[in-house]
């Protein structure tokens, strides 16, 4: 019998799933196991490179529990003849609505408000006090236009926010398409939503972190290295940027230096998707490839290149 080996704890409905047609082993030791593994179940927090792949010789499919896949070397399993796959769509929905959380705790400042009455400061209502922007009729610039981008931009409407972007592959959306430059530039709230590559390594350096229009907010739920985060703490202490709202960070677990002193600035431990239901659905689906995979069959939802 086939042996999958997986790095994190599986729900019961994926454990008897596999059972169908493999053995399981981990995440208790997992690396222990890849040698015999013919399947592997990961997460982004798992880099899975050439060195690992070469310590597991038999192994058909790697199936990542994450939309995103820049933890694999997924040229090194192509050339191996392995199956990557990855999570889209069952996590769309939940990352949006996360955004969009953290959008408002970014630009009303709401966990700055709440910190502040915890620590027995509110004194009564304040002409002057707990200020933040205004996210209605905004300028909205989203960066990628894929599938959270999309569910993202569509919370937009009732916000009568302007909705602008920028994408790699053409989008058949009903907001409008501008230059990089433009939306850099232009956005009251810029939110990204591509996928960590070479060419979005940094997208957000430092010049381009001072190019963005003063007072605006940057909110990123994709991948922490599309922005140095290092000049983002210079670029949150002078100006031009009003506050951010991160959900990822360059080096998890690490924040880089001086972040958390900032007062404009809303931290999350990378939970875009992390509701019970949608946590299930990724693993289900990384359960299903692996299963589909195994049995000779098609994976459903595989990764066909770096890109
Ligand atoms: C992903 O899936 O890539 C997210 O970062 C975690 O859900």
């Amino acid at each position: 019998m086939p042996l999958v080996v997986t790095t994190f704890d599986l729900p019961a409905a994926a454990t008897e799933l596999l059972a169908e047609v493999a053995a399981l082993a981990g995440p208790e030791g997992w690396r222990d196991a890849l040698p015999e593994a013919d399947g592997l179940l990961c997460l982004l927090t798992d880099p899975i490179d050439a060195e690992l792949l070469d310590r597991a010789p038999h192994i058909r499919i790697v199936a990542n529990a994450a939309v995103g896949f820049n933890n694999i070397d997924v040229t090194a399993c192509h050339e191996r003849g392995i199956v990557v796959t990855n999570t889209p769509d069952v996590l769309t929905e939940a990352t949006a609505d996360l955004t969009w959380a953290l959008i408002l705790c970014t630009v009303r400042r709401v966990p700055q408000a709440e910190r502040s009455l915890r620590a027995g400061e509110f004194r009564g209502w304040g002409m002057w006090d707990y200020l933040g922007g205004d996210v209605q009729a905004a300028t909205f610039g989203i960066f990628g236009m894929g599938r959270i981008g999309r569910a993202v931009a569509r919370r937009a409407a009732p916000f009568g926010m302007h909705v602008q972007y920028t994408t790699r592959s053409p989008a058949n959306v009903p907001y409008e398409q501008v230059e990089w430059e433009t939306l850099l530039t232009t956005s009251d709230v810029l939110s990204l939503h591509a996928p960590l590559t070479p060419e979005t390594h940094h997208l957000l350096d430092r010049a381009a972190l001072r190019r963005m229009k003063p007072g605006s907010y940057l909110i990123n739920t994709a991948r922490g290295p599309l922005i140095d985060e290092a000049a983002l703490v210079d670029t949150l202490r002078d100006g031009p940027l009003a506050g951010a709202g991160l959900d990822v960070y360059e080096r998890e677990p690490e924040i880089t230096p001086g972040l958390l002193e900032l007062s404009n600035v809303v931290v999350l431990p990378h939970i875009g998707s992390a509701t019970l239901a949608t946590r299930n659905a990724m693993a289900m689906l990384a359960t299903r490839n692996a299963h589909a995979v195994l049995l000779g069959g098609r994976p459903l939802t595989p990764v066909l290149s770096e890109g």
